[in-house]
């Protein structure tokens, strides 16, 4: 039965209890991780502006910040950064069962089930042992990009590689991802990228892992979860249909007859709008900054032009009513050109936000209730079971 505003006052909500479809403007929790003010397109994360962070600190380095509450000494960072190195490999069980994975699944199901098949190895619920959440930080942490990579290898029947020890965490990915050193400004530039996608309060996947992390469940469940809930196109899905968008729209020329068309049709343009911001995403400007300093070395994406002249034709149609480019905008752009296949897109975003989604597992364990919203009822009143032979032969009748 579908839900009309006439069923929804039929049931005549108490005060207080109305209905907030996609719980906008709704808090569940407190939370210190990340703030957001969207009028002014500024983003903080435990403070410190993304700006910074993007520019001075490493992924592993805002991911300790992110899940611990403050940036690492210098030894703590040391610490952390060889924890994650020794734990980068995967067991050959979960490469084994990555090979009976259909090559032709999509790389985000491959990670929800092997995130998911790392609880059956790390199976201990110890969540009130802090070495217990210590070590399943530096596991997914560190096994995330290793699985990402092994799955792409695999899918073209080849064997996946080994992480290399001498390698940085992001360098290590790219390399285990195409079999060759990265440039250091890619590695760079990709280990930025996960810096700027690492955390953004309670967006839908993290509201799952939230909600899973409530049941008082392993961290594994709580993170594949949360992968589930990213792979949607309104959600991290949509970096993908972006560069989908741009091919079809084909040349800047088109930018605005494409606009025209599907704002009259009521389609959505991917890689705008966010239900935080009312400006540009500060996270898209840096990341436009980012594509453009590696065009700029190894060579212009013409899909460049035709993004920058459908950003400029939106400003005024879709600008005035506050939607404006969010992150999932040039993201793929730059992921492109660092030579990363387009269904890895929300993978690589996942690598990232794993980072978020522990420090919420975390602090959702700091002060638990599981989540229990309710809901307002619409379906029929109450009625008889009767035997199958008594009930009418047609639906409806
Ligand atoms: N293109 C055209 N119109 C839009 C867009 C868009 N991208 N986004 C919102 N609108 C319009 C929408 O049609 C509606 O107009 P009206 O009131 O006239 O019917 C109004 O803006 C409100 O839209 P909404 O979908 O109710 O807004 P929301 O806050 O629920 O949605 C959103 C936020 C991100 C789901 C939505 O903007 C969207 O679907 N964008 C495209 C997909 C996308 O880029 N997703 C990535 C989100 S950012 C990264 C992440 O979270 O993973």
């Amino acid at each position: 039965m579908f839900q009309t505003q006439k069923t929804i006052e039929n049931h005549r909500p108490q005060p207080g209890n109305q209905l907030r479809p996609g719980l906008e403007g709704v808090p569940v929790t407190q939370s210190s991780i990340c703030d957001i003010d969207g009028n002014h397109g500024k983003l903080t994360y435990r403070g410190y502006p993304i700006s910074e962070l993007a520019a001075h600190s490493s992924f592993l380095e805002t991911s300790y910040l992110l899940i611990w509450g403050n940036l690492p000494t210098a030894e703590e960072l040391k610490v952390f950064e060889k924890e994650v190195q020794m734990h980068r490999r995967v067991s050959f069980r979960v490469r084994d069962m990555m090979k009976c994975f259909p090559a032709t699944g999509h790389p985000m199901d491959a990670l929800q089930s092997s995130a998911a098949s790392l609880g059956l190895f790390y199976s201990r619920r110890a969540i009130d042992n802090p070495q217990y959440i210590y070590d399943a930080v530096v596991r997914l942490i560190a096994k995330i990009p290793t699985m990402v990579a092994a799955f792409q290898l695999i899918r073209k029947g080849q064997d996946p590689i080994q992480p290399r020890d001498d390698l940085a965490y992001s360098a290590n990915f790219l390399y285990m991802l195409t079999d060759r050193e990265p440039d250091p400004l890619a590695a760079r530039i990709f280990d930025r990228c996960l810096i700027l996608h690492a955390e953004h309060s309670l967006n839908a996947s993290t509201f799952s892992a939230r909600v899973t992390a409530s049941t008082l469940t392993d961290p594994y469940a709580v993170v594949a979860s949360a992968v589930g809930t990213l792979a949607g196109p309104l959600h991290g899905g949509a970096n993908e249909d972006v560069i989908a968008m741009l091919e079809e729209i084909g040349s800047p020329e088109k930018a605005r007859s494409y606009l025209d068309e599907a704002i009259s049709n009521k389609r959505k343009i991917m890689g705008f709008g966010h239900r935080e911001y009312r400006v540009k995403d500060p996270r898209a400007s840096i990341l436009q900054g980012l594509a453009e300093e590696l065009f700029a070395r190894f060579g212009k994406d013409e899909m460049y032009d035709v993004a920058k002249a459908l950003e400029e034709e939106a400003a005024t149609s879709l600008g005035s009513k506050g939607i404006y480019p969010n992150v999932d905008f040039y993201s793929g752009l730059v992921y492109r050109k660092l030579g990363i296949p387009r269904d890895l897109f929300t993978p690589v975003f996942a690598i990232s936000r794993v980072a978020g989604w522990l420090a919420h597992w975390r602090e959702q364990l700091g002060a638990n209730r599981i989540f229990r919203p309710s809901q307002i009822y619409t379906g029929v009143p109450s009625r008889t079971w009767k035997a199958v032979e008594d009930r009418p032969t047609s639906i409806g009748a």
